[in-house]
């Protein structure tokens, strides 16, 4: 994505010294040192450098380090019932990898207040994408405010410091991290970077945050870094790290609701990458692909067979959280908030009679909503917070004898929600 952002304006009060720019970069020194993306930003300070520490840096109070139980080394699918997870801490403190590996980390955030007024957090080793599942605030970051709520990415690159505010008593956030940028998925850009005319998705719908006056204010100010595989340390400003009177470039934190996915459908079955939304590494080769499962028609075609069919992916992993319990292929197993792990290699497909039942929904608005992220070449561990919610009948829910919830329905015939 090419989106240029200019935002603030240098105010002429004499007593305010700006830090100039050394230089202007060249194309070199961006697409090197400044981040394999080639996208970075420009800030201005208003008064001091945020290399200013007046304290030793030192361990955090909280870690985000995964842990792992022995079973993780079984090969088997895993449903996770993340809506059984408890809402504590806030947006940092309470959050929970479920699934790890390598490059990708997913996690689950319930948080059930603002983070602790004046502190700060950084992800220094991955680049992130909160999925909203519930809840409302903002991602108040050096980049100005971005508002939130139900249903939204907000996607925040690599080495921001920011903290996030609740204005709802709780939120619900489904947290992906990646080693590498995550960008909405070539394939739907030509090259002068915009959005082509047949693309799902279009840059100009995300919205970016609204920068605040400076906070020129001095004080013990700690910010919560992560880095070398969830280890936090805590480092402290002497002044508010909120002090920019402007930046510009291509690299800020964003917010783009899933709504404005705006779904493709054809005659026959739609194969993910006309779902993707987001896509992270050099795929095929590494990193994933990110896809919003949003409400569309199923195909139409006389023959077309809208449940998906059986299979698995090989040199992949596929991870999926269910934003409602309307997915046919799975409906009686899945609630609000499941989270399916299917390693590459182990086969799933619709259970019991979906395939069947799934004839009566040719050309029919599915009521689905689905986060889905497939790995390249990265295998991924369920951890001990994962396995703790997991649903240990799961890999016996595709057999002829298993009892199911009775499916309603609604996952192939309910109208758009
Ligand atoms: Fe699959």
């Amino acid at each position: 994505m090419v989106l240029i952002v200019k935002k603030g304006t240098v105010p002429p009060t004499p007593h305010t010294e700006f830090y100039a720019i050394p230089k202007v970069l060249t194309k070199e020194e961006i697409h090197g040192s400044y981040g394999f993306s080639g996208a970075w930003s420009r800030k201005i300070h208003v008064r001091f450098y945020p290399t200013e520490q007046v304290k030793p840096p030192k361990k955090s109070d909280f870690a985000l380090v995964p842990d792992f139980p022995p079973e993780a080394d079984v090969l088997q699918p895993y449903h996770i019932f993340t809506g059984r997870m408890p809402h504590e801490g806030d947006a940092i403190r309470g959050r929970k990898p479920i699934v790890h590996g390598t490059r990708t980390t997913l996690s689950i955030s319930k948080p059930s207040q603002s983070m602790p007024k004046e502190t700060f957090f950084r992800n220094g080793e991955r680049h992130e994408v909160y999925f909203v599942q519930d809840g409302e605030g903002s991602v108040r970051s050096e980049y100005g405010d971005l508002k939130f709520r139900k249903d939204v990415y907000i996607a925040i690159p690599k080495g921001t410091t920011y903290r996030i505010d609740l204005t709802s008593p709780k939120a619900w956030f489904l947290l992906v991290e990646s080693t590498h940028p995550i960008n909405f998925a070539p394939h739907y850009f030509n090259k002068e970077g915009q959005a082509t005319l047949m693309s799902p998705v279009v840059e100009t719908e995300i919205e970016t945050p609204d920068l605040p006056p400076y906070r020129d204010e001095r004080g013990e100010f700690p910010i919560d870094v992560k880095h070398g595989g969830g280890k936090i340390t805590r480092i402290t400003l002497g002044h508010h790290p909120f002090d920019l009177v402007g930046w510009e470039g291509a690299l800020y934190p964003f917010v783009f609701d899933v709504k404005s996915h705006h779904g493709i459908a054809r005659e026959i079955h739609t194969a993910p990458p006309m779902h993707q939304t987001f896509q992270s590494g050099n795929v095929p080769h590494s990193g994933f692909s990110l896809c919003s499962f949003v409400p569309v028609m199923a195909g139409w075609h006389p023959l077309e067979v809208p449940a998906p069919y059986a299979h698995f992916n090989v040199d992949s992993d596929e991870l999926m959280f269910f934003c409602n319990p309307f997915y046919g292929a799975r409906e009686g197993v899945v609630e609000e908030g499941s989270f399916t792990f299917h390693p590459g290699s182990t086969p799933h497909s619709p259970q019991g009679n979906a395939a069947q039942r799934s004839l009566a929904a040719r050309g029919k608005v599915q009521a689905r909503l689905a986060v889905m992220l497939d790995t390249y070449f990265e295998s991924m561990r369920i951890t001990t917070h994962g396995f703790a919610h997991r649903d240990p009948q799961y890999v016996l829910s595709w057999a002829e004898t298993a009892p199911h919830a009775e499916a309603k329905g609604e996952g192939w015939e309910s109208p758009s929600a």
